[in-house]
C-alpha cells in the first residue's frame, strides 16, 4: 500500500511538471488533459483511490478529494482557454499537496 501511494505521488510531481511545461508552451489543451487524466477526477480509478482511501484518516480523504476537484476544475478552465482561473485552480492543487504532506505520514 505504502509503496502504490509512494508511486503514485512521484507521478503527481511528474503530472505537475509537465503540467507547467505545457502552459509554459501556451498548449492549455495539453495542461488540461494532463491534469485530468493524472490529477483530476478520472484519475481516481487508475490511482486506485478507493481502495487507498479505506486507509486514510476522513480529514486526509477529504484533502485527496479536494485536490482532485481542484486539478478538474483546472483542466475545465484550461480547455475553455482560461488561463487566469486555470492558474488560480492550480494553486489550489498544490496547496492540497503541501497540506497533506504537512500532515500526514506513511512510515
Ligand atoms: C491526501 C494526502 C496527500 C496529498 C493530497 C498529496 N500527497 Fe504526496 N504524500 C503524501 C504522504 C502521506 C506521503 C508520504 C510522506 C512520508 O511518509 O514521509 C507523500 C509523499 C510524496 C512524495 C514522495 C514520494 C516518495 O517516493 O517518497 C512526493 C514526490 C509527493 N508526495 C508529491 C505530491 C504532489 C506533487 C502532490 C499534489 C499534486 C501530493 N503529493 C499530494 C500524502 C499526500
Amino acid at each position: 500500500m505504502r509503496a502504490h501511494m509512494l508511486g503514485n505521488m512521484r507521478d503527481h510531481l511528474q503530472a505537475l511538471s509537465e503540467i507547467q511545461a505545457a502552459l509554459a508552451a501556451k498548449q492549455l489543451d495539453r495542461a488540461a488533459d494532463i491534469a485530468e487524466t493524472r490529477l483530476g477526477m478520472t484519475s481516481l480509478g487508475t490511482h486506485g483511490a478507493a481502495h487507498m482511501a479505506q486507509y486514510m484518516p476522513k480529514a486526509m480523504q477529504d484533502i485527496g478529494t479536494e485536490m482532485h476537484h481542484a486539478a478538474s476544475r483546472f483542466a475545465l478552465m484550461a480547455q475553455e482557454g482560461d488561463g487566469q482561473k486555470a492558474l488560480e485552480n492550480l494553486v489550489q492543487v498544490t496547496q492540497q499537496c503541501v497540506a497533506c504532506h504537512a500532515g500526514y505520514r506513511v512510515y
